[in-house]
């Protein structure tokens, strides 16, 4: 019996270590979360963006809920929603945000999301997808919508603001989307 239960859990272990794996794979976007000093650069640059207090604010792959469970903490009225593609984070997350009746974890990929309702979105990424997370931008965010990007920015856009320490590659960035556009 005993022998059956240490199979059963260190199949269970091996499945979801498989999984990260795979959705990293996928996404090509590790879960690593952000740490306490960038989730308060986002947060300094989100509270200097003048959101409404009732905000609606996502995280664009919130992976184990570090910076959501932040910004809830900041934003007492607002509504956060962390959407998460990949399985053992988003339960995670799940888990930590269970006494935030503001916020809101969804799984699935963000990129078939409806964010038309955002008043401000986060996102830490990775460089590559930073160029299409642009274009859902582009298309699903109202003019002016505050993002701030941590680490990964948007190449072709002009931040309005930025935070952090310089030199050690984890600067957060804040946009008004689309004002900063560069002519191509
Ligand atoms: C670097 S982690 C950041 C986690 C969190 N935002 C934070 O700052 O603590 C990025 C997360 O984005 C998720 N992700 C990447 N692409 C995604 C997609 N298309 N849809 C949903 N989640 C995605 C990854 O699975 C990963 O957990």
């Amino acid at each position: 019996m005993a022998g059956l239960l240490s199979i059963l859990v260190l199949s269970a272990v091996l499945a979801l270590g498989l999984s990260l794996l795979l959705f990293q794979f996928i996404t090509g976007v590790p879960p690593h979360p952000s740490g306490a000093a960038e989730a308060s650069d986002v947060v300094a640059l989100l509270r200097e963006a003048t959101l409404p207090a009732d905000a609606i604010i996502y995280d664009l792959g919130c992976g184990w809920g570090s910076l959501i469970i932040a910004v809830a903490r900041a934003f007492p009225s607002a509504q956060i929603r962390g959407i998460e593609i990949s399985p053992l984070p988003y339960w995670v997350a799940r888990f930590r945000t269970r006494q935030l009746s503001r916020v809101t974890v969804t799984r699935g990929d963000f990129y078939c999301c409806d964010l038309t309702d955002a008043d401000a979105a986060t996102c830490y990424l990775m460089i590559k997808p930073m160029p299409k997370v642009a274009s859902l931008f582009d298309t699903q965010l109202q003019p002016g919508t505050p993002v701030v990007a941590l680490t990964f920015w948007f190449r072709d856009r002009k931040p309005a603001a930025t935070r952090g320490r310089r030199g050690l590659g984890r600067d957060a960035a804040l946009y008004y989307w689309n004002s900063g556009k560069a002519d191509r």
